[in-house]
This record gives structure tokens, C-alpha cells and sequence, in this order.
């Protein structure tokens, strides 16, 4: 995408704001995004952030280097990384606290060491999963360690990252940030905005936060059954730590996000697979997304600015 309309693309988060005192809709005012700010700033509101949630994981296994790999061809902004910890202190790349769904051993991530994960299959499943997309390739696809991918993609991708069931993985978060030091991902040397942490768990957040106050977090929120609803004060507690929220983009609304976003905090919904959601999402206020289709996204962004 040129430059110029990559920064059309990512001024439509502030138009769907901009609804709220009179915009019709901001995918039909691309006249006025170009009026929007530059694309330097990876926090800005005026931008819309493709975040290829788990990786590209719509095409390949979640939270493999071969996910993360597509998700950059697909020009996605962030690279998503969910965090587990090994019985011996590793931190590695997966979703679930159990190893059973993406690979063929069983039991609890944390009852295993990172040799015994390493000896696992984190691909095949997603072939018997998606015969339609199945690769070869993916057979044998191992797991990554944060480590291993912040070496493999080193300052070439940006980081969103997750810290997962952290009650359970007492030092996860000194780990996460000695290994993001170790990478020069955060502190003097780094871009702003090159890693953003996220977790369910505010306790977790307020850790990061108290270790490392310059660090940019996004604190998730997930409605089940009902209709979601953020108090003022809710989002003034949030801004004492995090920059962002993150929910659930089937049991938000219109009136929910533009109350985020005047709030003065970024609005990131998860997970937004289909194009009529992502519009949708874009026109409400959202500037950005969790997608396991950062093509789609791209895809979307690249035409509203023509
Ligand atoms: O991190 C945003 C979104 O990924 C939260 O849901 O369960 O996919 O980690 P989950
Ligand atoms: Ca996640």
C-alpha cells in the first residue's frame, strides 16, 4: 500500500468517532481522512491498527512462525501473541493452558518443560481441523518460545502481547519484560508503541505498569450472556494504567465505543472475522481490530482509501 493511503487507511478509527458530532459515516468520507495526521505514530487514534490475532490464524496454525510469517506478508500492524509458562520457566507462544487443542500431547503447560512441548506436533491438528487449507508444511510445525519468535522477527514486526492466566504463572510478567529488554523491544532504543501488552487480568497490568510505567497496555474485557456496558469510572480506573480496551465486538455498541474513545483510550474489539463487522467496527470508533484475517482487513482499509 503507498504510504499515503496507508495513512488514509488509518484515519478511519478517529471518523467513526467523529460520527458521534455529525459524521455521516466514515467509509463514505475518505475526502476527509485524508485531512487526517501522519502515520508515525503507532498509538495515535488516528490510525487503525490490523492486529492478525494469534497470527494470520484463519490460514495456518495459530501461533506458529508460519502464522506469524503470513500475518506480516499480509501487512498486518501487529503480530498477536498469547503467553503461557513451561514448568521450567519458558514462555511460549499458545492460547490455551492446556496442550490438547493445538498439538498432540495432552495435560497442562505448566506440568510440562519446554523439551518435553518441544517434541510436539503444533500443526497437524489445524490440517485434520481444515482439510480446505491444509498444508503439508504444517505437519511437525513446533511451538514457539516468545524468545525464539522476537529473534526470528527481531524490530521487522510489532508485538501484541498477552499475558494469560498470570495467576498461575507467578514471574511471568518479570519474565516477559527481561525477555523484551534482552530483545531491545522496549525501553530507550525502542519505537514507541513497538510492543503493547494486554491481559483480562488488571492485576497483571498493574504489575507491568508499576515495573514499567512507558509501557503501552490495553486491558481486555469479555461480555458473555449480556449486553456490554462501561461506567466513567470504570474507564478512569482503566487510564490510570492502560491506554486501550479491548472487548468482545459482538456485545458492544455504537454508543459503548464512542464512549471509550472520548474517554481519551484506544478501542481494539476482538475477534472480527468478517468484513461487515469490520466496517462496522471502523464506523463505530475502533482503532483497530484482533482478526484471524489480516488480509481481509488490509483488504478493507486499501479500498475505502480509493
Ligand atoms: O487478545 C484479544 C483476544 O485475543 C482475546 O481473546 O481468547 O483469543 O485471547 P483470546
Ligand atoms: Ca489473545
Amino acid at each position: 500500500m503507498k504510504k499515503s493511503m496507508k495513512r488514509v487507511a488509518m484515519t478511519i478509527a478517529a471518523l467513526g468517532l467523529s460520527f458521534a458530532v455529525g459524521v455521516t459515516s466514515a467509509f463514505a468520507a475518505p475526502d476527509a481522512a485524508r485531512a487526517g495526521k501522519g502515520d508515525k505514530d503507532l498509538l495515535s487514534p488516528d490510525r487503525v491498527l490490523n492486529v492478525a490475532h494469534r497470527g494470520a490464524s484463519g490460514h495456518a496454525p495459530e501461533h506458529t512462525i508460519v502464522a506469524y510469517q503470513l500475518a506480516k506478508k499480509m501487512k498486518a500492524d501487529y503480530i498477536e501473541i498469547d503467553l503461557q509458562m513451561t514448568k521450567d520457566g519458558h514462555l511460549i507462544a499458545m492460547h490455551d493452558e492446556t496442550l490438547d487443542r493445538t498439538t498432540n500431547g495432552t495435560g497442562l503447560v505448566k506440568d510440562h518443560t519446554l523439551a518435553e512441548i518441544k517434541r510436539l506436533d503444533a500443526g497437524s491438528w489445524f490440517n485434520e481441523a481444515h482439510p480446505d487449507k491444509a498444508k503439508p508444511a504444517y505437519k511437525g510445525l513446533k511451538v514457539p518460545t516468545l524468545d525464539e519468535v522476537l529473534r526470528h522477527f527481531g524490530h521487522s514486526a510489532n508485538y501484541y502481547i498477552e499475558t494469560k492466566a498470570p495467576e498461575i504463572y507467578p514471574g511471568m510478567e518479570e519474565k516477559l519484560l527481561k525477555t523484551l529488554e534482552a530483545h531491545r523491544l522496549i525501553g530507550k532504543h525502542a519505537k514507541r508503541g513497538k510492543v503493547i501488552i494486554q491481559s483480562f487480568s488488571p492485576e497483571s497490568l498493574k504489575k507491568i505498569h508499576a515495573l514499567n510505567p512507558e509501557l503501552p497496555l490495553v486491558t481486555l474485557l469479555w461480555y458473555e450472556n449480556q449486553q456490554g456496558h462501561i461506567t466513567k469510572r470504570e474507564l478512569d480506573e482503566i487510564k490510570t494504567y492502560a491506554i486501550g480496551v479491548g472487548a468482545n465486538f459482538d456485545r458492544i455498541d455504537r454508543a459503548y465505543v464512542q464512549k471509550v474513545r472520548k474517554s481519551g483510550l484506544l478501542f481494539h474489539p476482538y475477534t472480527v472475522n468478517e468484513k461487515p463487522d469490520m466496517k462496522r467496527m471502523l464506523d463505530w470508533g475502533a482503532t483497530g481490530m484482533f482478526t484471524n484475517y489480516a488480509d481481509r482487513l488490509t483488504d478493507l482499509l486499501k479500498k475505502n482509501c480509493k
